[in-house]
Formats: structure tokens, sequence, C-alpha cells
């Protein structure tokens, strides 16, 4: 069965000013009745080339603790080689759909890695106004080529390259979240699988939407991952829930934006909090993203960490495969 792209349903309804009522989101969601107007929240933002470390994990650990959410400057990532991951996933994005369907996830295949579409509907029978593309881009022993784009060419040299950049901040921000509650700094890191953490990137993209003030691209969520780490590309559009109110997050030229996903809020016992956000889209602009999940192995157990609980801090969480948890999260079971 063909499965219907959301690129395609943008195409066709451009002229008009309605979309489908699969996309119309109920009245309690949508992001002309749900944003707080005329504000951006400026979410913390961290200067990860400083010098002074104590600093740095001071600054993570409270952003970490109070926020979910931050953004890293100085990140040494250069900002070409962000361009050059946004250009390729660009081309890849704007290549004809029988191209672009040469890498789609096969029916009935139970990984995540291809070019898709959210099949199954959400509760409520509502749909998200957004084409994505997943493949882990590390380590090199979990990669699959068979979901890489071959078309641009220079798709893989620019997604290698942003990989290896990306394990330097990985290690960064893992060592602060370790040493900001008490852990040696490799703890964090070894509990999410070490050397055989997952990095699986996804390419969100969100064609222009006659009717942004009633569709959303992404519903409301926390990130199963460990952490994200994400490039915008600059149509607005990321929205974090803060103080009982959806804002617009300010964005900062080649930044990367770090949210704290669901497993460090396990393994910490829930001293850091994974973040509630969501996505809007834009009437006239095509948005794209970038996040990269680091996600431990899916037979990995993961859960709070042992030395973090005591008598008077019990353990919040069940301890279980990281593959389990997912199972449970996507067919909205209880953990
Ligand atoms: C997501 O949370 O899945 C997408 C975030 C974004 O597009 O900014
Ligand atoms: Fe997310």
């Amino acid at each position: 069965m063909e499965v219907e792209r959301v690129q395609a349903i943008s195409k066709m309804s451009s002229c008009m000013d309605t979309i489908p009522s699969d996309y119309v989101r109920s009245e309690n969601e949508q992001p002309a009745a749900t944003t707080m107007q005329g504000v951006v929240l400026e979410v913390p933002v961290i200067d990860l080339g400083s010098a002074d470390e104590e600093n740095v994990v001071r600054l993570i650990t409270e952003a970490a603790q109070e926020w979910g959410i931050f953004q890293v400057v100085n990140h040494g990532i250069p900002d070409e080689a962000i361009a050059k991951l946004q250009k390729v996933g660009k081309e890849f994005f704007e290549l004809p759909q029988e191209e672009k369907e040469v890498i789609a996830k096969p029916e009935g295949y139970q990984g995540v890695e291809g070019y898709g579409t959210k099949l199954q509907k959400e509760v409520g029978g509502k749909k998200g106004w957004v084409d994505h593309l997943f493949h882990i881009i590390w380590p090199q022993s979990a990669v699959n080529y068979h979901f890489w784009p071959k078309n641009p060419p220079l798709y893989r040299e620019a997604n290698e390259e942003y990989a290896i950049a990306l394990r330097g901040v990985a290690d960064k921000l893992y060592e602060a979240l370790s040493l900001g509650i008490g852990l040696e700094r490799h703890e964090l890191k070894e509990a999410s699988g070490g050397d055989d953490l997952i990095y699986m990137l996804k390419i969100n993209y969100y064609p222009p939407c006659p009717r942004p003030d009633l569709a959303l691209g992404v519903v409301a969520h926390t990130d199963m991952s460990a952490i994200t780490i994400l490039v915008p590309n600059e149509v607005q559009g990321l929205q974090v829930y803060k103080d009982d109110h959806w804002y617009d997050v300010k964005y900062i030229p080649n930044a990367l934006i770090i949210h704290i996903g669901d497993q460090i809020e396990i393994m910490s016992n829930g001293k850091y909090k994974s973040v509630y956000h969501r996505t809007t889209v834009n009437k006239d602009k095509t948005r794209m993203s970038w996040p990269v999940f680091l996600e431990p192995p899916p037979e990995l157990l993961t859960g709070p960490i042992s030395k973090l609980i005591t008598d008077q801090n019990p353990a919040k969480f069940k301890t279980k495969k990281y593959k389990d948890y997912v199972y449970c999260k996507l067919n909205k079971l209880p953990q």
C-alpha cells in the first residue's frame, strides 16, 4: 500500500486554505489557542568552550534540573560542518518522491531506520504535519548504509564528519551531567552503553502548511533517549511547556539545542528532568530539524544508578532493557 507523505499533501493544499481533518488538532492542542503569544522563551545558553569546567558543570546541572533543555555555543563543531549537514539533508528531501521511497522503511519492518511518515495515528486519531528520515550515524559497527541516501553524493561525507565532531560534544555533556550529581565523570555514559552508545539521527521535514494555527508538527512528548542534540533550520517551531504554558524557544544561530531525555531522568533517579516539547509548522516555509538521539543499545538494562539509591531516596523507576522501555512508550503501556 502506498503511504501518503505530508510533503505531497502540502503540495496539493498549497493553493487552498484548508487541511485534511486528520491534521486538525483538538482545541486543547491547537497552537494558535495554546501558545503564549508575544514571548519567546530564553532557555539557558551555555559556553561549552569555557576553560572554567566547574562553572560549566554547574550551569549544565542547573539547566538539566530546572529546564531539561538548554543550548550550547562554542561547542567545537565548525559552522561549515553544520551547514553541510543541513544542505545534504535538504537536498535529499527535495529529490523526486520515487527517489526518496528507495530508502523508505520496508513494510512490516520492525526497526526505526528509513524514510517515512508516522503510520499509526495518535490517540484521538490525529496526525503530525511531518515526514522523516532515521538512520544511525555512530558507532560504525551499528551503521546500516542502506538507509543513508546515495543522493546527494556528499550526503555520506557530511554525515560522517558531523558524527565524529558530535562525539566530543556528547562526551562533554555526559561528563558534566555525571559530575553534577556526584558521580565519576564516566558513569552516566557507561550506564548508557559506553562505546556502544547509539547515535540515532532523525531528520524532520515539516513542509509549508496552509493552517499552522490548527496543525502540529510533532505532538507533545518527552524524548526516550538519554540526551538529544539538535540542529534546527532558521524557521521557528520548537515549543517547550513551562509553568503550565507552551512557549516558542528562542533560537541562536549555530547553537546546538540539548534535550534531557527519559533515560537520563531515570538513571539520575529523577534528579534531572526530561523536557516536554512539541513543534509547530509554518504557512510558507519548510521547517527542518536534525536531532541526534543518544540511546542505550536495545538489549542494555537501564535504571536508576545504584549509587544514587538509599533508604531515604528509593528507586523511582524500574530497571529494564532499553528496547522494552521503547516498546512500552510507543504502545502507551505502563512502564
Ligand atoms: C522533536 O522533538 O521530535 C522535533 C524537535 C524539532 O523539530 O525541533
Ligand atoms: Fe523530541
